[in-house]
């Protein structure tokens, strides 16, 4: 039988991501005229086109920043999405620790902050660190997604992110998450779940 070439793979993935997240934050993202997002530990951050196609249904104008450690990924970012985004969104991807969040002024107070297949359970101090400064830097009225890999880490994220003061508003288990074979019981996006500041 032949295989699904990867790329293909994650188009899929991606496309299904779309409808997903669209789903999650419909009910609670008003139309803005400027919308901001921050992608956090967005790695390549492989989701800008389909954040900037969300974010553009619901803004005439819309900015996405990205940040991870690892300064390759945040390169490969920043060579793809400063050029493949439509005119009605930017997007701009900077080497920084997400648990140092709160030195990084210039991030402002976004209006959505986004965390795809957060790490809590490999380190749980680290994240909980990145939650609250996440938190504490989002917008009043904002909005912070969380996507899982697995069962029990998004059962632990979502309880460290409660712990914080985070109210879960909307959660989706994707009935179309692609198996990984690196680890048993892991998927691509496999849960998603939005939350709200506690006011
Ligand atoms: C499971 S990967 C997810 C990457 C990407 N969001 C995705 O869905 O493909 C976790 C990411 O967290 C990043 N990371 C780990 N610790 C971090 C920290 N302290 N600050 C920022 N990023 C961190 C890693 O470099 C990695 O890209």
């Amino acid at each position: 039988m032949a295989h699904t070439p990867f790329t293909e793979l994650l188009q899929k993935d991606l496309k299904t991501l779309e409808t997903n997240l669209r789903g999650l934050l419909d009910p609670h993202l008003s139309k803005k005229e400027h919308l901001s997002l921050l992608n956090v530990a967005c790695g390549r951050g492989d989701e800008t086109g389909v954040l900037a196609k969300l974010l553009s249904e619901k803004a005439n104008s819309a900015h996405l920043q990205g940040l991870d450690i690892r300064a390759a990924e945040i390169d490969q970012a920043n060579s793809r999405w400063k050029k493949e985004l439509e005119s009605k969104a930017s997007a701009d991807f900077i080497t920084h620790r997400g648990d140092r969040l709160l030195d990084l002024a210039e991030i402002g107070n976004p209006d959505i902050a986004f965390l795809r297949h957060q790490n809590f359970w490999n380190d749980k101090p680290v994240w909980t660190k990145i939650f609250d400064q996440t938190l504490e830097r989002l917008d009043e009225d904002g909005l912070l997604v969380i996507t899982s890999y697995f069962d029990k880490e998004h059962e632990l994220a979502t309880e460290a992110l409660e712990n914080l003061g985070a109210i879960q508003v909307g959660s989706i288990i994707n009935p179309n998450s692609r198996a990984l074979s690196d680890a048993p019981g892991k998927s691509v996006d496999k849960h998603l779940a939005v939350f709200r500041k506690k006011n």
